[in-house]
């Protein structure tokens, strides 16, 4: 049998902030590429604030792999709402995902195509499952960093139009320096 995978390696991952060593592909988001994802419109002198970055162990596209990746949320507010991903259905629907927290406190806001939503908890030492067919999001509601680290098939994918198109149904937002979870009035689910 051919196998699809890439010989044995391995990765330090940093147990504290995250980091992968080698670090072998980052992507970084800024608060521009979030455009119309909040709420409220993100000001013109915050588009170049990052937001997050993911820091990926690329492996082969192939069923039968799995990627694994560290994301890093800087804490902060666009309108209220508090910093987040843009949040993704897996293009195949049915890949589940694990995500394991390193550090700070979130929380995962999660939905399916029907409107159904869940939201778990996040925090150091938190193993949250992700199961097929339900979009993800998550949300850093600390004063720090929140990191954490996932583990999922390969040949997933990302959807990010769904999401673009209809939103999340709740919003995550400071109350009283607090989070509190919300309707979303623009959910076109
Ligand atoms: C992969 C996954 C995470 C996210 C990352 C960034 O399936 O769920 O690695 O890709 O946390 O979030 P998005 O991809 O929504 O920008
Ligand atoms: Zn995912």
């Amino acid at each position: 049998m051919a196998l699809a995978g890439p010989p044995p390696f391995s990765t330090v991952l940093d147990l504290v902030g995250g980091a992968l060593d080698p670090e072998r592909k980052l992507v970084e988001r800024r608060l521009g590429d979030m455009q119309g994802m909040y709420a409220a419109p993100v000001p013109d002198e915050r588009l170049d604030e990052r937001v997050y970055l993911v820091s990926e162990i690329p492996v082969p596209i192939d069923e039968g792999n799995l990627l694994s990746s560290t994301t890093t949320i800087e804490p902060g507010t666009v309108g209220g709402e508090y910093h987040m991903t843009k949040g993704h259905f897996h293009a195949k629907l049915d890949r589940a995902e694990i995500y394991l927290t390193l550090a700070g406190e979130g929380r995962l806001v999660l939905a399916t195509e029907e409107g159904e939503h869940a939201v778990e908890p996040m925090g150091r030492g938190t193993v949250n499952y992700v199961p097929g067919g339900w979009a993800h999001r998550s949300v850093n509601v600390g004063h720090g960093p929140l990191v954490f680290f996932a583990v999922f098939p390969a040949d997933a994918g990302y959807d990010y139009k769904t999401i673009e198109e209809q939103g999340f149904p709740v919003l995550i937002v400071e109350r009283d320096g607090a989070p509190e979870v919300l309707p979303n009035p623009r959910y076109r689910g």
